[in-house]
Parts: structure tokens; sequence; C-alpha cells
């Protein structure tokens, strides 16, 4: 595994503008080599920031949408329509503002029966990559202030997890069950980018970087591209309590 890569940002936006950098720039390269550009959006409060920026002229211009494939990494087990769907958020701040191909976004169907749904979106997501012959170009993931990561959180059987890419989980978080990518699938991405952002994550994020390995206890630490890019891009805030960076 490559040495993870940590960047601090000022600002909760110079956080996202360098996201948002990042993602064009993995788009450019698959688009160099002939590629569809295969992304898992993140949910949660944070990255709806990064898919506004996305959906502005500045960066939507640069990105060739016809060959992006939108995926989740994780979802909450409810319609589309919901507010708490990470399909909604991802929808409304940037996919119905680019010309993203409506084959080419992959939902997680929340509103199913949640071990239907996970074993479902396993299949279709093994069906596309096969077709593709590639791994996921880029998992975009969040971290909660309990140390979860899409909704992998503490003590799932899930972070132990070596064959299912998608499993259906029962949460201590509204709304209960949810559908996520398990390590497997998130650890054979090419490129794994954490999105931290606030005072409200420094102690965890402190906990998770520096402290001892327990993904058990601090779930976000499974997170280890076996061959891929991992990048932690945080803003001031939540490295307050890095050691020594
Ligand atoms: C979700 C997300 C989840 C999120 C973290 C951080 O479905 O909620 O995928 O993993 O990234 O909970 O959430 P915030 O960005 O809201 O702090």
């Amino acid at each position: 595994m490559m040495q993870p890569m940590l960047e601090v940002f000022p600002t909760a936006d110079e956080l996202m503008r360098a996201a948002a950098e990042r993602f064009v720039r993995g788009a450019a390269e698959t688009r160099r080599s002939g590629h569809p550009f295969v992304v898992a959006l993140a949910g949660g409060s944070t990255p709806g920031a990064l898919y506004a920026l996305l959906a502005t002229d500045g960066y939507a211009k640069r990105v060739d949408w016809r060959r992006v494939h939108a995926l989740w990494g994780d979802e909450r087990c409810v319609p589309p329509d919901d507010a708490a769907s990470n399909y909604r958020l991802a929808r409304e701040t940037l996919l119905d503002r680019v010309p993203v191909l409506a084959e080419n976004i992959h939902r997680i169907h929340g509103e199913d029966e949640p071990v239907a749904a996970a074993a479902a979106y396993d299949r279709e997501l093994r069906r596309l990559l096969e077709r593709l012959g590639r791994p996921l170009d880029l998992v975009l993931l969040g971290m909660g202030d309990n140390g979860h990561t899409a909704s992998l959180f503490p003590g799932a059987a899930a972070i132990h997890e070596r064959e299912r890419w998608v499993v259906a989980d029962r949460v201590a978080a509204t709304p209960a069950w949810r559908v996520t990518f398990t390590p497997v699938i998130i650890n054979a991405a090419a490129d794994v980018t954490f999105l931290v952002s606030g005072a409200g994550k420094a102690a965890m994020l402190h906990q998770v970087l520096d402290g001892p390995y327990q993904p058990d206890v601090l779930p976000a630490q499974v997170v280890a591209p076996a061959n891929g890019r991992l990048g932690w891009l945080v803003d001031a805030p939540a490295a307050a309590r890095l050691e020594g960076r």
C-alpha cells in the first residue's frame, strides 16, 4: 500500500476546491487512457459542497460527464426522494446539473428490503466493473465523529468482510438500516479520498490517524487501498489535534 497522503487546508472552501481538482484530474486521467471514470460518491453533510462546486462552470466544463459512472459508497434505506437519501443529495447538488447519462447513474435502491438491495447492488457493481475491466477509479469517503466511514460503524461485522463488496447493516444512527461498501471493494479502488471538515472531527481524526490500529472501534482505519492511492483532504479545524503535521 502506498503511503497515505494528508493535505490540510485553511478552510473548508479550500478543501472542497482541492477535492474538486482531484475529481477533475481523475476524470481527465481516465479520459486520456480512453476509459470511463467510475466514482463512488459519499453521503452525509460534508460532500454536498463538493458536488455543488463540481456543478459550477469552473469545474463542470472540465469533465466529460458522458464518460462518468456515478455510484454510492453507502446509502440510507429510505426512498430516493427522502431528505436522508445520499442519492437525492448527489442528484440535487450535482447530477441534475451536469450531462451525466441516466444509465450511468447506479443508485442503491434504498426503498427496497436492505439485504436484497445490498445483494442487488453487489451484483450490479460486479457486472459493471467486469464489463469495464477496471476497478473503481475514485471512492469518496467521509468520516463520522465516531470514526465510521461509508456505513461501516464501530463493531460492524462488515469491517472484517472478505468476500462481499456490498452488505446491509443496522447501525447506531438514523436512518438505522444502511447499505454499504465493504473494505473489500473500497480497498480495491485506484484512489480513495477522505473529506473531513470541521472542529467536531478533530478528536476522532487524531485517533484515526495518530492512534493505534483498532478498526472495530475506528472503522475508518480499515481503509487501506491495496494498490491504490489514499488521500485525506482535511481542513485546519479538523486537523487541529493531529500530531506534528
Ligand atoms: C452517510 C455517509 C457517512 C458520512 C459520515 C460523515 O451516509 O452518512 O456516507 O459515512 O460520510 O457520517 O458525515 P458528515 O459529512 O455529515 O460529517
